[in-house]
């Protein structure tokens, strides 16, 4: 029998129109945006990849234990029955429930971390980044060498280079390391998979110095996929038997139920150490809620308690691997430069081999951003020197990001095939002008996480005005 091809495993039952604009409108709007794709209505976007994080459908089934949320205050049936999903998935005995995962990683962080502390990840979120540094802690990057070099086909770019965490070990101490992290999958670098030995690698270092090791699991069903079918002797394993293993390597994680969680709002942190998880219910009186209900409704705890068994089906994940397969097989036989091979929730675009002529801090993820908007509506969003890139503080000079991507990330059970085939075609013809395309420059930024409100200018306008 020949190999059949794979199906989006659901049929549609509620239907949300989207409406295509003109180029000239789109012109306008993004030009009103300050060329900041964040600061378009999503009205205006006819196909939004700008996040994976929020924007996936909802199940019959999630919507039907909707109805189910108990909205008392305290100690609600929604409480009890996500605690025990959480708990049998993720296995770590404090459960604390957040409105979405950076309410998790503020209360981690600020709970654990000092000045003069060093937390390592793979790669940290802009979000994980933003809050370890806010305490006055170094957020601090070691990803293999194979997750910096975009073209290279390593079945596992989301790993942490074991050797250069020893080594940072010696260097500052164990003591200045209140926990080390690995964000599974990594999404800053690449939506790339963690193997399991690389997990099993770290959280050994980690142990044998006394560093508690956790996970940002917002994407762990998906990386327990590619365990599953990319790391010899996993094969036969289930994907739910693979995410306890994972876990059960970690101290605590902190999670996103936007991401895996199948949910539009939602998260949550975890522990296994009684004292610690103590002194963070009670961070989170002051600023989430109370422990059975944390920054969320009933209803939210029972639609992410549905979506997290629901994302652990093989054929949702299957589905969920060949979207972003497909897209970025198609894309590279345009000759589109991808982050290979794609990741799990995204495809990342190398912007910087996409348009060799413009220099890192010309802002190449930017232009191409921007050209996928005007070209067809189509919203991305950069990861490249506006997300990662910094001003030195002692010299004033810009220090670029070490990649420049254009992450295309893929909401959950959203888009279908045709959707996909469309936005290859966008990509291929703003590829086919892309000698054509200029240079972007800032004209505002914020001091920390300025990707979310910084205003640009095309260069020519620099040009013009100089
Ligand atoms: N960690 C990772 C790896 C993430 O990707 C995100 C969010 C967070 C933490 C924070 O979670 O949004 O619920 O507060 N990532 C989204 C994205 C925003 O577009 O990749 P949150």
């Amino acid at each position: 029998m020949r190999t059949r091809r794979i199906i989006e495993p659901f049929r549609i039952k509620v239907v949300e129109p989207i409406r295509m604009t003109t180029p000239v409108e789109r012109a306008l709007h993004l030009r009103e945006a300050g060329y900041n794709v964040f600061n378009l209505r999503a009205e205006d976007v006819l196909i939004d990849l700008l996040t994976d994080s929020g924007t996936g459908a909802m199940s019959a089934d999630q919507w039907a234990a909707i109805m189910r949320g108990d909205e008392s205050y305290a100690g609600s049936r929604s409480w009890y029955r996500f605690e025990e999903v959480v708990r049998g998935i993720f296995g770590f005995t404090h459960v604390i429930p957040t409105h979405q995962g950076r309410a998790a990683e503020r209360i981690l962080f600020s709970t654990v971390c000092k000045r003069g502390d060093v937390v390592p990840n793979n790669t940290h979120f802009d979000t994980t980044r933003a809050n370890i540094e806010a305490t006055g802690a170094e957020a601090l990057d070691l990803p293999v060498p194979e997750g910096l070099i975009p073209s290279e086909p390593h079945p596992f770019k989301g790993n942490m280079d074991v050797a250069a965490l020893r080594a940072l070990i010696g260097r500052v101490g164990a003591g200045r390391i209140p926990l080390c992290m690995l964000t599974v999958t990594n999404n800053t670098g690449g939506g790339q998979p963690v193997s399991m030995e690389n997990i099993r690698a770290v959280a050994g270092v980690c142990h044998e110095h006394g560093i508690p090791f956790y996970l940002d699991a917002c994407r762990f069903a998906e990386n327990a996929y590619f365990i599953k079918v990319r790391e010899d002797g996993w094969g036969d394993a289930s994907v739910r038997e693979i995410a306890r293993e994972m876990f059960a390597l970690a101290d605590g994680c902190t999670m996103s139920a936007k991401k895996d969680g199948l949910a539009n709002i939602g998260g949550f942190l975890a522990t296994n150490d009684d004292a610690l998880a103590q002194q963070e219910e009670n961070l989170l009186i002051l600023t989430e809620g109370f422990p059975t209900y944390g920054g969320l409704a009933g209803r939210d705890l029972e639609a992410i308690a549905v979506g997290l068994e629901e994302v652990l089906h093989e054929d949702y994940l299957t589905y969920r691997i060949e979207v972003a397969r497909y897209l970025g097989e198609h894309l590279t036989a345009h000759g589109i430069p991808i982050m290979q091979p794609p990741g799990g929730h995204a495809v990342y675009v190398d912007a910087a081999a996409f348009l060799p002529h413009l220099r890192p801090l010309e802002l190449p993820g930017q232009a191409l951003v921007a050209e996928l908007y005007l070209e067809g509506g189509v919203r991305a969003v950069e990861i490249g020197t506006v997300m990662f890139g910094h001003r030195d503080t002692a010299t004033g000079e810009e220090i670029p990001a070490k990649m420049e991507l254009v992450r295309l990330a893929i909401p959950r059970r959203v888009y279908t095939k045709s959707h996909v085939d469309y936005l290859v075609d966008v990509l291929a013809d703003v590829f086919a002008r892309r000698a054509t395309i200029g240079a972007f420059r800032f004209v505002e930024q914020a001091p920390v996480l300025r990707h979310f409100s910084a205003r640009f200018e095309p260069a020519y306008a620099m040009a013009a005005s100089a």
